[in-house]
């Protein structure tokens, strides 16, 4: 399909472009990202971010294998005419068949992390995996100690369903010990019991 343009107060999520390329890079600097991102090339370069935009993204989504998004500002009157700048990146996998779920992931920028953004984010994701029927239940996975993720992840109401391995080979090809969680399209969405204790934390 063409990309899907969702919107709420805070935050519009559109198509990533050749343009916010120079953004991915910066963002993409930040030595945790290769640590969390089991894909993410390290270290990383313009035509990364240019491979991403321009080839990646527009192809996974015309192919329906995984729908990406840029997180950008609310549009405004005096955005629209030029592209608001990117400040992270959501997607979601959607399978082709069996019982295999869709699973999500996300990143934000440094400078933006901590508003709650990536709930929100979120947020808006699922309702859409969900109302278009397109996903019946979401997965969600982040390295063992990524509270960030974590957090974020169970604030948008997944459920904790263990640890185990990674399900995606990192770039060393191990499959780190990884916190996993899943959201079915029915569930509350209320944060779930069950988390390990420092992800609840105080
Ligand atoms: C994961 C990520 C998108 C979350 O975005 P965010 O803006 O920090 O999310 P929030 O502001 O909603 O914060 C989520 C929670 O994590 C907490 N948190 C943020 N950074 C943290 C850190 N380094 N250590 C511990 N807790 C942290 C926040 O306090 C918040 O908890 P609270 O709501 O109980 O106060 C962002 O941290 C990020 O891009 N991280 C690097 C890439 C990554 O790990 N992606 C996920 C891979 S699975």
């Amino acid at each position: 399909m063409l990309p899907v343009e969702l919107s709420s107060g805070v935050l519009r999520l559109d198509a990533p472009q050749g343009a916010d390329a120079d953004r991915v890079v910066e963002y993409c600097q930040d030595p945790v990202m290769p640590s969390y991102l089991a894909r993410l090339p390290w270290p990383y370069r313009v035509t990364d971010a240019t491979d991403f935009l321009t080839g990646y993204v527009p192809a996974a989504w015309a192919d329906d294998q995984e729908y990406t998004w840029a997180l950008r500002g609310p549009a405004s009157a005096a955005s629209s005419a030029s592209v608001s700048p990117l400040l992270g990146v959501i997607s979601l996998t959607v399978p082709v068949g069996g019982d295999r779920a869709s699973s999500i992931g996300f990143w934000l920028g440094p400078q933006h992390r901590g508003r709650g953004l990536m709930v929100e984010a979120q947020r808006l994701v699922l309702d859409w995996g969900f109302t278009t029927g397109l996903c019946e239940s979401v997965r969600w996975e982040a390295v063992a100690g990524n509270l960030a993720s974590a957090r974020a992840a169970r604030k948008a109401g997944f459920r904790y369903t263990g640890l185990g391995p990674a399900g995606i080979a990192y770039r060393d090809g191990t499959h780190p010990p990884s916190w996993k969680g899943e959201l079915h399209a029915a569930d509350d969405r209320t944060p779930a019991q069950g988390w390990p204790a420092e992800v609840v934390g105080a």
